[in-house]
């Protein structure tokens, strides 16, 4: 007979999922234990109104998580089967996990796992290097093993259409005064556990930019450290746009950073042209596929940079108080 996760597995493998990416750092996950089975919720306290008025972010951001539990579990030799949205009447709650037969964690299960905390969003300008084929075979694989698509924009046009299409969405989020102040509110300047520090904006955007910087209170830049001119940019797509499809493209995007991140590689994410749904409906149409966009990303070599804060384990569980 199989028995339910113990509070420890619990709390050993949410310490490692919530190195999740996060809209603005929000970290909207919770966790507990019911009936022996992990259940993840999205955390109604910690949506964007004005950012994420649909909870897109929120579902991404808890897709993300979903995968790295998923690894932590396995790697600890306990696996998990997953159930989405396990509970229609409340649809926050986004998976249910209960422990599959024991067995050791494979070879890429093992790499992914330690890349989850030197995964970071790089905001930097990259090296202009190519990324070679190999590499973008991988994260290609990747984000097709967890039921999406990746389309690598190759040549300029693709490029120069993308780039269009977030500096317009861009333009439009800019001009809300609640989203902006949503933004400017995660900015963390001193030590935090949440939100995203100054210090990992990224240099300030110039007018000669490419692609539009999310302005996270970033810095001037070193004179001639100019965004790469040509730089990888890939869409990452699910089939359709449910909530569960989103669920779905959170564990493909983290499953896609993870194996960038092995690969070598710096991601940092560019969702202005997801927020938008005209935005988004062009960007569709730009790439000819089936199927919905649910992030850009920008790819490369960075300089090396440090992960960002998290709120403690026990913020984010929810644990039965014990009885005296
Ligand atoms: C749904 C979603 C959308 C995001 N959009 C952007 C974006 O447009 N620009 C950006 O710089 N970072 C974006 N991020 C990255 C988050 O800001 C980042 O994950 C968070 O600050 C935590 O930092 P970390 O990725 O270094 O762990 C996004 C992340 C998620 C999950």
């Amino acid at each position: 007979m199989t028995t339910g996760f113990t509070v420890e597995q619990l709390r050993s493998a949410v310490t490692d999922a919530v190195r999740a990416p996060s809209l603005h750092n929000t970290q909207p996950w919770r966790f507990r234990l019911r009936d022996g089975g992990i259940e993840l919720s999205v955390d109604p306290l910690r949506r964007l109104p004005a950012t994420d008025p649909s909870g897109w972010g929120a579902r991404i951001a808890a897709g993300a998580v979903l995968f790295n539990l998923r690894l932590a579990l396995a790697v600890a030799g306990t696996p998990a089967t997953v159930r989405l949205r396990p509970y229609p009447a409340d649809p926050n709650v986004v998976a249910r996990l209960v422990p599959d037969v024991p067995r050791r964690p494979t070879p890429n299960e093992q790499i992914l796992h330690a890349a989850i905390s030197r995964r970071f969003s790089n905001r930097a300008p990259f090296w202009p290097d190519p990324v070679p084929a190999d590499a973008r075979w991988r994260i290609g694989e990747a984000a097709r093993a967890e039921h999406c698509w990746l389309e690598l924009l190759i040549g300029t046009g693709a490029v120069n259409a993308f780039a269009e299409i977030t500096r317009s969405a861009h333009r439009v989020l800019e001009r809300d005064p609640a989203y902006v102040a949503e933004r400017t509110a995660w900015i963390r300047s001193e030590p935090a556990p949440d939100g995203v520090p100054a210090a990992a904006g990224g240099p300030r955007g110039e007018p000669q930019d490419l692609l539009p910087q999310r302005g996270f209170g970033g810095r001037d830049r070193a004179p001639g450290r100019d965004f790469e001119p040509e730089p990888l940019v890939a869409v990452l797509g699910s089939a359709g746009n449910t909530t569960a499809d989103q669920i779905v493209a959170g564990q493909a995007l983290q499953r896609v950073l993870l194996t960038a991140t092995d690969a070598g590689l710096s991601v940092s994410m560019i969702s202005q042209p997801i927020e938008v749904s005209g935005a988004r409906e062009a960007l569709r149409l730009s790439l000819g596929r089936f199927g919905t966009p649910q992030m850009g990303l920008r790819i490369g070599y960075g300089q090396p940079g440090t992960a960002t804060p998290r709120r403690p384990v026990d913020e984010v569980l929810d644990l039965p108080v014990a009885s005296a």
